[in-house]
């Protein structure tokens, strides 16, 4: 069973809608958690197309007196109302990102009670949303078995995700990094992507506005939808993740330190005109020539 934390480090890669489309092509029973502390619950706006209301989820854990582990259970609702045994349940985030200030005590009980959730069968995918923004669940990605920075395949993203990836893999931030490329090969593939990021690329999914738009707003399914690329990268990618928490296991992250500390340190240099200085430059994609063959 495993904890599996999806974030991103710039733009909107699809982290919500590849978080929920893999705990809808799950294998196993999963509880998708909406831990973006930037709120506004994309999913239930969005997958749920504003249908379901906020009934409880991350604030009323936050608050409750009870054990988070005790509570859990009882905020999850089901990811498909269409689906009698309710296999993927859904915990529903921050409304603002207001509510989400109240969430930092949250997070470190919450990654405890989320990997106690292994004896019950029941694997765990996070939204962590943006890395470095106010409130980001840092103990859920440190705690994760498998943390997966998701990113698109084009200069901006993989640039973007440069500095982040050299904490991740300088500190150690995450017992298992990896990277999940959505629309890979524009232009860079996955081979060129964790060259320059250092990271493995665990995953790709097809670039798919028709079918990432049912899982991010509801859309209808596009014709054939079940079985096209988007569906079938999706099943694939939840196998490949799992197999990779299977490899990882024991890995504990050897410093889960003042991770936010470290982490805005590394943007106000960064922003202050910093730059990354080893491996290859992703701003000169002519250097790369040799990964991209
Ligand atoms: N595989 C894909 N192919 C094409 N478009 C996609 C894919 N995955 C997601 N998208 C689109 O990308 C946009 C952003 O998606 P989403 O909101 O899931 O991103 P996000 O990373 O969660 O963003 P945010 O940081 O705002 O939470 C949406 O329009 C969504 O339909
Ligand atoms: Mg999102």
């Amino acid at each position: 069973m495993a904890v599996i934390a999806l974030c991103s480090a710039q733009g909107s890669p699809g982290v919500t809608t590849t978080a929920v489309g893999l705990a809808l092509a799950w294998p196993r029973p999963v509880l998708l958690v909406e831990a973006d502390p930037t709120g506004a619950s994309g999913v239930l706006t969005g997958w749920f197309k504003g249908a379901r209301d906020y009934e409880a989820g991350l604030i009323e854990l936050a608050f409750t007196a009870e054990p988070v582990a005790d509570l859990l259970p009882r905020v999850a609702v089901p990811l498909d109302e269409a689906d009698p045994e309710a296999r993927a349940r859904f915990v529903a985030g921050p409304r603002s990102h207001v509510q989400a200030r109240g969430l930092s005590d949250l997070w470190s009980p919450l990654a405890g009670a989320l990997a106690g959730l292994d004896e019950t069968g029941q694997d765990v995918l996070v939204d962590a949303g943006r890395l470095g923004a106010p409130g980001a669940p840092d103990p859920l990605l440190a705690g994760a078995d498998l943390t997966s920075l998701v990113l698109r395949g084009h200069l901006p993203a993989v640039a973007g995700a440069r500095a982040w990836a050299e904490l991740v893999r300088r500190d150690r931030l995450w017992a298992n990094p990896g990277l999940l490329v959505v629309g890979p090969g524009d232009p860079y593939g996955p081979r060129e992507v964790s060259r320059v990021l250092g990271l493995p690329v665990l995953a790709t999914l097809p670039d798919d506005p028709g079918g990432a738009a049912v899982y991010h707003r509801g859309a209808a399914p596009p014709r054939r939808f079940e079985t096209s690329g988007y569906r079938r990268g999706l099943t694939a990618a939840a196998d490949v993740l799992l197999a990779a928490v299977a490899r990882g296991r024991g890995q504990a992250p050897s410093v889960k330190g003042p991770v936010v500390a470290a982490l805005l340190e590394r943007a106000a240099l960064l922003r202050g005109g910093g730059r990354a200085d080893d491996g290859a430059d992703p701003s000169r994609p002519d250097e790369n020539e040799e990964a991209r063959a």
